[in-house]
């Protein structure tokens, strides 16, 4: 059954690469618009990639959401193929009114459905064909099917940067994503071996490495440099060289020790061999797309992503070591403060300029921790002037129990004209800031009808 649906989905990617070929051909510039995370900046990456390779010409606009405005400038301009990256199922209706072709490559699962299906458009989305868009494909991934007919294998490893940034790696690659990754393994593109999942392994102190590992996090080292430290003083590991250069036995011990706080810090890692050292591990690569994303400076991100380095690289790793510093002094406050709790779900709320971009991450990294309850789904709240900005991230165990969170934040931000949506596991809204508290109520009691439904 999986297999046929995969199939539907291939199928239609193929029809999208069909269309994009035919325009590149006719020597028309493909307008690209994508998402401004990892995932988004990954995708029109991978997109750049095999149009520059196929000699044709793109124009790329990185959005944070496609916006009544954004949209507004969009349908004044004259393309003749226009494509979507991780964006644009939720909004069938208006897209349809573009006078050019159309292409969605998007993995949310909130899909326009009063839109009648235009003529002008493939629509690349796995929940159309029952597939799980949240853990089994990224969009970087369906930007990647849907140039896969090219046959640039060599481009598998970009696209699976995104779904490393969309967090579908953390246990294992499942669906779309390992036909992805058994094309890279097959073209020798991509690697995988058994290994310590230690971020910067290669690029930082051990201490810092360890303290910077976000994914999987470790309990009293994850955000901690002190914690850290303490821990690798402990045990007699040289703590200030890099995990690289620490003795076999150093390596051994370390292992034994990591595996006992968290068996999934041992595990498959991915790498793209032909990449740079500081690109090679593609966590590490989306880790730094992501720095990118968060701070506004896209371009610098898809510089990386389709190879134009020059100072690109530079500006990204100054850009990671704040992000990376925002994290950490974040665990801090949440180890702090803690959450709000009502009765199914509990809240962070901030106004501070740097936490803003890191709330999401945060609460990821806060329930895995267990600093913050994972028996219930965290809302994180951030205000802008007039409006808040929401961000809310659960569990796997609670939406196996029917937590939506998409669903709920969509919902409930509808009912205070704000808008919302994403993913059962994590998804983002936003509300005008005087109905925060009524907002936090309703996403209180659709979570519990949620809970009672299933
Ligand atoms: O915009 P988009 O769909 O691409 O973002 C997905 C978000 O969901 C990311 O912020 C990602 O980190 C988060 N996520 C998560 N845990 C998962 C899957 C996704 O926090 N298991
Ligand atoms: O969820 P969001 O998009 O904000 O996540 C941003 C980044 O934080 C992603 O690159 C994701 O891999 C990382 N992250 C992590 N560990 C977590 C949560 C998020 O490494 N537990
Ligand atoms: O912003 P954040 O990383 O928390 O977004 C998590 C998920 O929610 C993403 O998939 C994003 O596309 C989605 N989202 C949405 N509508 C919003 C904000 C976020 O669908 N207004």
């Amino acid at each position: 059954m999986i297999q046929k649906q995969q199939h539907s989905l291939l199928n239609k990617a193929e029809e999208a690469c069909d269309l994009l070929r035919k325009h590149i051909e006719s020597d028309h510039v493909v307008r690209i618009i994508s998402h401004n995370d990892a995932d988004g900046i990954s995708a029109a990456g991978v997109m750049c990639n095999a149009i520059a390779r196929q000699e044709g010409k793109f124009h790329v606009t990185i959005v944070p959401r496609l916006k009544d405005d954004v949209l507004a400038k969009i349908l004044k301009e004259k393309y003749k193929l226009f494509v979507f990256c991780d964006m644009g199922s939720a909004s069938l209706t208006p897209i349809g009114r573009l006078k050019g072709d159309v292409i969605i490559a998007d993995h949310h699962q909130t899909i326009d459905s009063k839109a009648e299906p235009p003529e002008n458009l493939v629509h690349v989305n796995p929940h159309l064909y029952g597939l799980d868009g949240t853990s089994d494909v990224s969009a970087s991934g369906l930007s990647y099917l849907t140039v896969r007919p090219m046959d640039y294998k060599e481009l598998a490893g970009l696209a699976l940067v995104g779904a490393f940034g969309d967090m579908q790696c953390s246990n294992g690659i499942e669906g779309i994503n390992k036909i992805i990754l058994e094309d890279g393994t097959g073209a020798g593109t991509v690697e995988v071996r058994d290994d310590l999942k230690i971020a910067y392994k290669a690029q930082e102190p051990l201490y810092k490495a360890l303290a910077y590992t976000f994914n999987p996090a470790i309990k009293e080292i994850t955000g901690d440099e002190e914690g850290s430290r303490t821990f690798l003083e402990k045990l007699g590991i040289s703590y200030g060289i890099k995990f690289t250069e620490l003795a076999n036995e150093e390596k051994d011990l370390l292992k034994e020790e990591l595996i006992r706080i968290n068996p999934n810090i041992f595990g498959s890692t991915y790498s793209i061999p032909q990449e740079i050292p500081q690109l090679r591990n593609i966590e590490d690569y989306s880790k730094l797309i992501d720095a990118c994303g968060k701070n506004k400076k896209h371009g610098v991100g898809l510089s990386i992503c389709i190879g134009d380095r020059d100072g690109s690289l530079k500006e990204a790793d100054l850009l990671l070591k704040t992000y990376r510093d925002n994290i950490v002094q974040g665990i801090g406050w949440i180890k702090k403060e803690g959450s709000i709790v009502l009765r199914n779900i509990q809240y962070i709320y901030t106004a501070d300029k740097k936490r803003k971009k890191v709330m999401g991450t945060l609460s990821s990294i806060g329930l895995e921790l267990e600093i913050l309850d994972p028996e219930k789904p965290v809302i994180t709240l951030s205000r802008m002037d007039n409006i808040v900005k929401i961000s809310g991230r659960t569990t796997k165990n609670l939406t196996e129990k029917g937590v939506n969170l998409g669903s709920a934040l969509e919902d409930a931000s509808k009912s205070f004209g704000g808008t919302g949506g994403g993913h059962n596991i994590a998804a983002g809204a936003v509300v005008p800031y005087r109905n925060m508290e009524n907002f936090l109520n309703l996403v209180d009691d659709v979570v519990e009808t949620q809970l009672k439904a299933s």
